[in-house]
């Protein structure tokens, strides 16, 4: 298990990001144009409730803003949230500190749920995928970005060496175990893509997945 796969260990790990998160982090690993890529693999309508978990500094919202119906976001983290909630793009969005184990939300509340960046700090990421579904309507989207668990690879040190750390720190999955994840979470046509930021094109996979219309 990664050292920050737990709720405590994000919380504190993001309040020591957050003053730099937005020009820093989120531009070296989650940058707009791969979020973007990501969103467009979901049947997103602008009639859409979307949910997004782990919702950070509101980087993914300000992609889903205009584009449907309402946005809303759960974070662990106030230092997050509270630099989401300063933005004024932002100002329709509604975002509550929550944890992704137990969302502070009705069932079959959402059409799509959105969580960009977040899995990888998850301590139980089934039981997340779980809940998940219990806020999405029947026959609803999510959309799960995190890090992908690569093979290591002779002609790409400096890849291998990225790859130790990220496996110190967080958890990842490769393309078969999401599969296998999310369907045992209950999801169905379950997609994966592997993907990253330009500087490393496979560091990131994008898995996309249904909840059952019978649910
Ligand atoms: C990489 S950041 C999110 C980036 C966001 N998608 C964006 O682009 O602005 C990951 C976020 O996941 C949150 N997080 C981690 N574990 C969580 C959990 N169990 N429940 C809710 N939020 C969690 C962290 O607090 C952090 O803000």
């Amino acid at each position: 298990m990664g050292l920050l796969q737990r709720s405590d260990a994000a919380t504190r790990w993001f309040s020591l990001l957050a003053p730099g998160y937005d020009a820093v982090v989120s531009q070296l690993f989650w940058p707009a144009t791969l979020q973007r890529e990501g969103l467009e693999r979901l049947d997103l309508s602008d009639d859409d409730t979307v949910l997004d978990v782990g919702c950070g500094t509101g980087e993914t919202a300000r992609l889903l803003v205009g584009r449907t119906r309402s946005v809303h976001g759960v974070d662990l983290s106030a230092e997050q949230l509270e630099t989401a909630d300063a933005k004024a793009p932002l100002d329709g969005c509604d975002f509550v500190r929550g944890d992704a184990c137990s969302l502070p939300y009705a069932d079959d509340s959402f059409d799509r749920v959105v969580s960009v960046g977040s899995v990888m700090y998850w301590e139980d990421p089934r039981a997340v995928l779980r809940e998940v579904g219990r806020v999405t309507r029947p026959g609803g989207e999510v959309l799960v970005m995190g890090f992908n668990r690569r093979r290591s690879s002779v002609a790409s040190p400096v890849r291998n060496v990225q790859d130790v750390v990220n496996a110190a720190l967080f958890y990842r999955h490769g393309p078969e175990e999401a599969t296998e994840l999310f369907r045992s979470a209950g999801w169905t046509e379950v997609d994966n893509a592997v993907t990253g930021p330009a500087w490393s094109p496979s560091l990131v996979l994008a898995t996309t997945a249904r909840w059952p219309s019978d649910a």
